[in-house]
């Protein structure tokens, strides 16, 4: 989207975080941001912080897996600042721990929220931008854990690869409408996404066995593919804000935070190649053999 000013936006867990910082960057360039959060105190708090700035930012109290919230917060954003153009998919929430230890509250309470929460954003949203004509630009927000297998993540692992997977599908449905895509795939951001917890509705909240505490395994270093180097830098969530404003800019389909990541994600792709080969080896053998 070249042209941005007077642009509406409509940023989810845009409370704290990385949301938040999206909605500075975004505001600051002229675009009206919505943000929807389930965290009472932090939409005071952002509302209050961008109406000392004096920036066209309103809140909502949305719950991302409640798709009714969602429609009645898009069909507020229009009475408010008209036609919605930016879709920011970006609540998240953080789970730590080895599979033995993970019950089903874990697994629906962070799918509700990080895959659920983007598919609900997803159809409230597109066919509104779609209506309009206007043309548009989503960003979804995934992580590196969306490209990467991590030890003690397969529930956030499984959320955020499906969240790369769909946004790799819709850049290619949305294009003839004018609307682009981003996926966003950040290392660490220095966020409160380590006290998650404090927004799991009690109805997925069981006493369970302890999870492996999500600081000490950043601080060990839990998964041996990873070096200290690349779990130890973190970033700070305006740099993301920018990032992203960039890329809605630019149409720019990856936002790319942590290039440390690169060896990494080349390694994984190396195997994958390699695998093809040995693969296609052994169908030659029993062909041979057949
Ligand atoms: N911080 C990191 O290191 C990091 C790295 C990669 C990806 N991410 C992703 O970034 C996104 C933002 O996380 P963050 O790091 O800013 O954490 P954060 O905890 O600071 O912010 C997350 C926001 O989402 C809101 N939220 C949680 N559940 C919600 C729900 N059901 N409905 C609406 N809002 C809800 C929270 O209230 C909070 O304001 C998440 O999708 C997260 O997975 C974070």
């Amino acid at each position: 989207m070249e042209n941005i000013s007077n642009k509406v936006a409509f940023i989810t867990g845009g409370g704290s975080g990385l949301g938040f910082a999206m909605a500075k960057s975004l505001s600051e360039a002229g675009i009206k941001v919505m943000i929807a959060d389930i965290e009472e105190r932090a939409l005071e708090a952002a509302k209050n912080f961008f109406s000392e700035k004096k920036l066209e930012v309103e809140t909502t109290l949305v719950d991302v897996t409640d798709r009714n919230s969602l429609e009645k917060a898009a069909t507020k954003t229009e009475e408010i600042f008209g036609n919605i153009h930016i879709l920011c998919n970006n609540a998240g929430v953080g789970i730590n721990g080895n599979i033995r230890n993970l019950t089903y509250q874990d697994w629906d309470w962070v799918m509700g929220v990080n895959l659920n929460g983007v598919i609900n954003g997803i159809q409230t949203f597109t066919k509104r931008i779609i209506r309009h004509g206007e043309g548009g630009h989503i960003v979804n927000t995934s992580s590196m854990a969306g490209l990467i297998g991590i030890k003690g993540l397969s529930i956030y692992n499984t959320a955020k690869y499906a969240v790369v997977g769909m946004s790799e599908s819709l850049v290619q449905d949305l294009k003839t409408h004018n609307i682009g895509v981003s996926v966003l795939c950040p290392g660490f951001v220095n966020t409160r996404i380590y006290a998650s917890e404090r927004n799991r509705p009690s109805s997925l909240n069981q006493e369970v066995p302890k999870k492996d505490n999500p600081d000490k395994m950043k601080k060990k270093g839990d998964q041996q593919a990873i070096s200290d180097e690349v779990l130890q830098n973190v970033i700070e969530p305006e740099i993301i804000g920018e990032m992203v404003l960039e890329a809605i800019k630019k149409n720019k389909f990856w936002i790319l935070s942590h290039p440390e990541f690169k060896n990494l994600l080349t390694y994984r792709t190396e195997i994958i190649s390699q695998s093809f080969d040995a693969w296609r080896e052994f169908l030659t053998r029993s062909d041979k053999d057949g």
